[in-house]
This record gives structure tokens, C-alpha cells and sequence, in this order.
């Protein structure tokens, strides 16, 4: 598609590794121009390089030098100035979960559009939780969100926890059959802490069966990726019943998971290859400059998909899966990645952007 403007943006949290991320994603982006960083008032009145210090975390990816020299806003207190100075933000904070709904409501409030790596928010009924390839449709809510704020084009929208991003997308076109029930057990990179071994060296040699949260997130996030919206509010699904257990491992990017699922209607396993080869959302009918060309990639040989090999495919964007076979208590079983800092993060949150830029939403 031809976007004609370009968008002034700010990236909130931008020291942190999800921040760095979007600075990496944003800096030569076609249509969004980065004008603000802002963090914590630990950052504020540092430049970007100075603030961020040795905690960057990409050794093979320098910071962007145009914007190494911006001087670091206090994401709290300036806001009335970010919100004049940007379109929209994105915001990926590490803060107290009351704390951070509130901080992103000021900037909706301040007509600041937010577009959220955050979970804060990602039950609010009238908060759109974004995956653009599954469910565009969800972005009708904000008009009631709009309304209820009482702001004119402030408003917010999410993107889903990384965890669900590797196996959801995999089920998503399969709930034609009816998606009775699910078991996932998930395989989780330790960037997706914020973290590296040179700051965790705990996790090398190592698995930790655990990470605070994650399996309610699991759980329930799919649930109102594949709600409804009625009366300007998302409402969850209702099904399927799903059960997960989430592993933190000593890898530093990829989310791995590994699925189980039972349908009302088996369909054939040549089937579901054919209907993860053939879909296609939103992004790629828009050709979305972040959408990958191919979405869901199957991998036929036997010890595929492997993190190193696969979790940059389409630039970090595209879900990968394998080992699609029959199970003795299910009906199916399969394998699938996603890169959890660029699908299940900043990328996920940039490629959400375009869509909301594409439908108008920031004008
Ligand atoms: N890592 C992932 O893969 C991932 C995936 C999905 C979602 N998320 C979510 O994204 C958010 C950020 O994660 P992260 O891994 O990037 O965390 P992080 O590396 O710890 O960075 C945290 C960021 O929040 C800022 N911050 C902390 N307190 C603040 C305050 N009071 N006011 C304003 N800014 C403040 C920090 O600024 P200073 O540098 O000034 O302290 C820093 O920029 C979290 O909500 C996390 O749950 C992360």
C-alpha cells in the first residue's frame, strides 16, 4: 500500500530492552520518524547514548546514531510535551501495573495515542489486544474506548503477552474444526526478562520451571484474542479450555512451544499444512512494511523449527512450525517459535502501529 505521511513518534521506555528494540526497528522506518525517548527520571536530561550506557544490549547492532544525541524526556512528568511533540507513542515500561495504567491513560487523555507492549492494560474490556494477522477487527472498539476517556484521538492499544505469540498464530486458522482444547508447554528465551547472561549468568547450563504470571497470561490471553466485540466491548471466547506450563530456558531470543489440541471435527494433517500455507491477514493483504510475506512457515524436516536457524526468518516477524504428527491423548501435536522480542514485542507493537496508521487511526 502507498502511505503518503509519515508519523512523529516516541518511544517510551526507550533505555529498556524493548525500547531498544523499537529504537532499532524505528530508526529507519518509512513512515514513522522517532522525535522523543523518554524513561525514567533516572534517564531524564541524558542523551539516549549516556543513559543507556553499557546496558544495550545488541552486540552486533550499534545504537542508531541519529539517535544517540536526543536528550532522554521523564516519561511521568513531561507528558503534555511528548504528547505535543508525537502522533502517537509506543511505551514498553517496567513499572507497578496501576501505576502503568494510569501513565498510559494520561497520554490517551493527553490525545497521545499509545500503542503498548505492556499487560496493564490488556483486560480492559474497551483495549484492543492486537495481533494484527488474527484479529484487525478488534480495533472498532476504540470509538467506545474514545468515548469513555472522553478524548477525540487519544486512545490504547495492546499487543499480547510474547508467550502466546508463537503457538496462537499456529491455532488461529484452525478453529474452523472446532478448538476443543489445548496444552501448551512453552520454551521461554531469557530476553523476554528484559535480560542477557552477562546480567543473568544464573541461566547459563540452566532451566528455570517457572516464570511468575506467565501461565494465567497464557491461559487467558488467547481467550480475548478470539473474543467478540459487542457494545464496544471485547468479549472473551468462551473456548477452548486451555492449560499451559511456561519454562524459562537458556536461550536469548525465540520463544519455543510445544502444542497439543483436540477438534469437534479431526481435520487431516494435510489439511491443516495447507490452511497454515495458504493464510494470509490484514498485514499482508496491506503489505504492511513489517508484515512478513509468509506468515506461518512449515517446516516438513523432523528437528525443525530450531531457534538459531528460524527465529529471524522474515526479520524476526514470521511464526515457524513443525513436527505436526498424531498424538495418543489428543488429536494433534506439533512444535512452533516465534522471536519474542521482535513477533512477540517491538515488532508485534510496530507492525500493530502500521495497521492503525493504515486504517486512519492517528489522523
Ligand atoms: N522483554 C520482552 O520480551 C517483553 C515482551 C513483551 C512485553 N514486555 C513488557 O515490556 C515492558 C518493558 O520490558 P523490558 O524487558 O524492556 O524492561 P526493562 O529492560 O527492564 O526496561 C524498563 C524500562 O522502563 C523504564 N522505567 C522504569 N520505571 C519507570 C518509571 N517510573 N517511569 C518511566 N519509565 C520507567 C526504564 O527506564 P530507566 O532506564 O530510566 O530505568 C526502562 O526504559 C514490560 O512491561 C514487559 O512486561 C517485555
Amino acid at each position: 500500500m502507498n502511505q503518503t505521511r509519515t508519523y512523529r513518534v516516541g518511544i517510551i521506555g526507550a533505555t529498556g530492552m524493548v525500547g531498544q528494540r523499537f529504537a532499532l526497528l524505528l530508526a529507519d522506518h518509512p513512515w514513522f520518524d522517532v522525535k522523543v525517548l523518554a524513561a525514567s527520571s533516572r534517564s531524564a536530561s541524558k542523551t539516549y547514548r549516556d543513559a543507556v550506557g553499557s546496558r544495550w544490549a545488541f552486540v552486533d547492532q550499534p545504537m542508531p546514531e541519529k539517535l544517540a544525541d536526543l536528550v532522554i524526556y521523564d516519561a511521568e512528568q513531561d507528558i503534555e510535551k511528548i504528547a505535543a511533540e508525537v502522533d502517537f507513542c509506543f511505551c514498553a515500561v517496567d513499572m507497578k501495573k496501576d501505576a502503568l495504567r494510569a501513565l498510559e491513560e494520561a497520554y490517551a487523555k493527553a490525545e497521545c495515542p499509545i500503542v503498548s507492549n505492556n499487560s496493564a492494560h490488556r483486560f480492559t474490556s474497551d483495549v484492543p489486544m492486537i495481533i494484527p494477522e488474527l484479529n484487525p477487527e478488534h480495533l472498532e472498539v476504540i470509538a467506545a474506548q474514545k468515548a469513555r476517556l472522553g478524548t477525540k484521538r487519544g486512545f490504547i492499544a495492546v499487543k499480547s503477552n510474547c508467550s502466546i505469540q508463537s503457538y496462537v498464530p499456529a491455532l488461529h486458522p484452525l478453529r474452523r474444526f472446532g478448538i476443543q482444547q489445548v496444552l501448551a508447554c512453552t520454551y521461554q528465551a531469557i530476553s523476554g526478562a528484559g535480560k542477557t547472561f552477562e546480567r543473568w549468568p544464573e541461566m547459563v547450563d540452566n532451566l528455570i520451571p517457572y516464570i511468575g504470571g506467565e501461565e494465567e497470561k497464557s491461559e487467558q490471553e488467547p481467550l480475548k484474542v478470539w473474543g467478540r466485540v459487542e457494545n464496544g466491548e471485547i468479549v472473551k471466547a468462551a473456548a477452548p479450555l486451555i492449560t499451559t506450563q511456561c519454562l524459562r530456558v537458556p536461550v536469548t531470543d525465540g520463544h519455543t512451544a510445544a502444542v497439543f489440541v483436540k477438534f469437534e471435527q479431526k481435520p487431516s494433517i494435510e489439511e491443516i499444512k495447507q490452511i497454515w500455507k495458504e493464510y494470509r491477514g490484514e498485514p499482508q493483504e496491506l503489505a504492511l512494511p513489517h508484515a512478513p510475506k509468509q506468515f506461518l512457515n512449515y517446516f516438513e524436516e523432523p528437528d525443525r523449527p530450531q531457534i538459531r536457524s528460524e527465529r529471524m526468518l522474515e526479520g524476526g516477524m514470521a511464526i515457524t512450525i513443525g513436527r505436526l504428527r498424531e498424538d495418543t491423548l489428543f488429536d494433534y501435536k506439533f512444535v512452533c517459535m516465534s522471536h519474542n522480542t521482535l513477533r512477540g514485542a517491538a515488532g508485534g507493537a510496530v507492525e500493530l502501529a502500521e495497521l492503525l496508521a493504515a486504517k486512519g487511526y492517528f489522523d
